[in-house]
């Protein structure tokens, strides 16, 4: 077995070595830039990964840098990557980092473990990587290449199954350089042992992946549980008076928090009503209630049947949280918006196209 992981990892290695892609967190690697590379890539694919990265360390360069800007710069940058509580995290990290590790971003498994928002997979990838600790990394990716080329038949969204393939990826890993070993097991699951499609044809693997073998590529990895998306009706009022749009901060420890969404309530029952109440504002329109459109907006576990009303009229009175913002300053302003919000604004508010 030992002898037959060795080929293994020496045949990926060889892979990798001709393979990788140039990415921007693979040249001046310091923990931080793994840190921010690999939260970003949880959220996204390496291709619009690389353009959040390269803006977000050219606007914060360093760890005190960040740990000292607004939230609302911080969320600004990641508009659009959703899972706005890992931008929040990793604010939060930043600051711990300056007051705990005075500045200097750790490099230890587990030293990074006690940082807000990074977990084993996080805290293996940057200690393999910048310090050289044996530690396996396991993906999404990972989990897939491993459990295919071991025919792990555990469900791998099971504890007993997560830590076979946490096992057999450990048990790969060379001692000499275990972080290009992960990036070669993370970058081979993203580019070759793919969901669908994978190539398996001339796969380097082909001769010893066990999945392949037995001619059942896609029974791996096994899951218990499709993940459940619930669903939930959001009904958007866009008020836009001479002194801007009418938005609200998410307060609450619902989803988006600290960002800002129009108006809102969950069903379109009274909703006017409904929005006076909620917001506590004394709303007196002159026309009437228009509905704009209705999207669907996926988001990790949860679908969003967002319907958006409009109204015109001048608003007498402002909740605390609520402000009005032109259309055109929603940029400089850097009021940070969802995906969902920010789609709106360019398609039904014409001035957005500019921003
Ligand atoms: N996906 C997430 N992190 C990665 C990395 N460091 N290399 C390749 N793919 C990745």
């Amino acid at each position: 077995m030992v002898q037959y992981n060795n080929n293994i990892t020496q045949i990926l290695l060889d892979w990798f070595s001709s393979n990788a892609r140039i990415l921007p967190w693979r040249k001046n690697r310091s923990a931080y830039r793994v840190w921010v590379s690999e939260v970003i890539l949880q959220q996204t694919q390496v291709v619009q990964g690389e353009q959040y990265f390269n803006r977000f360390v050219s606007r914060f360069p360093t760890v005190e840098s960040l740990a000292i800007a607004g939230e609302h710069e911080v969320l600004k940058l990641w508009q659009g990557l959703g899972y706005y509580s890992r931008a929040r995290n990793m604010h939060a990290a930043a600051k711990q980092v300056v007051e705990c590790f005075d500045g200097k971003f750790p490099e230890e498994f587990k030293a990074l473990k006690s940082l807000k928002g990074i977990g084993d997979y996080t805290a293996a990838a940057i200690a393999s990587i910048v310090s050289a600790e044996p530690v396996a990394v396991v993906d999404g990716n990972v989990l897939r290449f491993i459990s295919r080329l071991f025919g792990v038949e555990e469900a791998v969204d099971s504890a007993i199954g997560k830590k076979i393939v946490k096992n057999f990826a450990q048990s790969l890993l060379p001692k000499a350089n275990p972080g290009t070993f992960n990036e070669a097991m993370m970058e081979f699951g993203a580019l070759k042992c793919v969901p669908r499609n994978a190539q398996c044809d001339n796969c380097i693997f082909s001769d010893v992946c066990s999945a392949k073998r037995q001619n059942r590529v896609y029974d791996f990895p096994v899951r218990r549980h499709k993940t459940k998306v619930s669903e939930r009706e959001m009904h958007f009022l866009v008020v836009e008076t001479s002194k801007g749009i009418w938005f609200e901060k998410q307060t609450s420890r619902d989803f988006w928090k600290n960002m800002y969404l129009f108006p809102f309530v969950d069903s379109s029952n009274a909703l006017l009503n409904g929005i006076i109440d909620k917001y506590n504002v004394d709303l007196k329109f002159e026309g009437e209630l228009v509905k704009v459109c209705n999207v669907n907006h996926i988001l990790t576990h949860r679908k969003v049947l967002a319907t958006f009303w409009k109204i015109e009229g001048d608003l007498p009175e402002m909740h605390s949280n609520s402000i009005l913002v032109k259309v055109t300053d929603l940029k400089s302003m850097e009021i940070p918006v969802p995906k969902l919000i920010d789609n709106f604004l360019r398609n039904y508010m014409p001035d957005m196209e500019n921003c």
